[in-house]
């Protein structure tokens, strides 16, 4: 059976990229990732990919218009033979071109259990509200930010005593698990 060829898109550390790259090699995934690509030139995650063997982009977004960077993004995703858009920890809003281009095709994964906490500082944010569960969210990519359907949820509990930094740990965890096995179903269709 041939694999569901996936692009990863990357800002910083790159660790939900690397559990997918991890998910990806058992003889199982029907996803294989092709391409890892950065507005960031100096990600961390990069790194990773390298010595993994996988093929990186990277090129900084400043000074060129939104647009005109997601059409680069866009033909290197396409000449990687890019069929799934991953994106994790990629720091930017996207086009709506792009956007359009993937439908259906492109995840992301956000740190709450959407649609609770759209946007940044989802943790501290559970935490001022007094929250007794958090966690983690996969859902598809659409214009609107942090919106779309969601495709799989994990949950954390809030526990007492716990700070932004505990809290994030917990859902990491859980993150980490959530992203390859919701990549897995969107790429099976199911
Ligand atoms: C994760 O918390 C993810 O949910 C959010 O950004 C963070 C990226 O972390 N979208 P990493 O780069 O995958 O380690």
């Amino acid at each position: 059976m041939s694999k569901a060829k996936v692009g990863i898109l990357i800002s910083g550390r790159g660790s939900n990229m690397a559990s997918l790259i991890e998910a990806s090699k058992k003889p199982d995934s029907p996803y294989e990732v092709v391409i890892v690509a950065s507005n960031v030139t100096d990600a961390p995650g990069l790194e990773f990919a390298r010595a993994e063997g996988i093929a990186t982009w990277a090129q900084s977004h400043v000074g060129m218009k939104r647009a005109d960077f997601d059409e680069l993004v866009d033909a290197e995703l396409r000449a990687a033979g890019v069929e799934y858009v991953a994106l994790a920890g990629y720091m930017r809003l996207l086009s709506p071109g792009f956007v359009q281009k993937w439908a259906g095709r492109m995840i992301n994964i956000h740190p709450s259990l959407l649609p609770l906490y759209k946007g940044l500082d989802t943790h501290q944010r559970a935490l001022d509200a007094g929250d007794t569960r958090h966690g983690c969210s996969v859902h598809i990519v659409t214009e609107a930010l942090d919106d779309g359907e969601i495709v799989a949820q994990a949950e954390v509990p809030v526990l007492p005593g716990d700070d932004v930094h505990t809290l994030a740990a917990r859902v990491l965890v859980e993150e980490h698990k959530l992203y390859p096995a919701a990549l897995a179903k969107l790429v099976r269709g199911k």
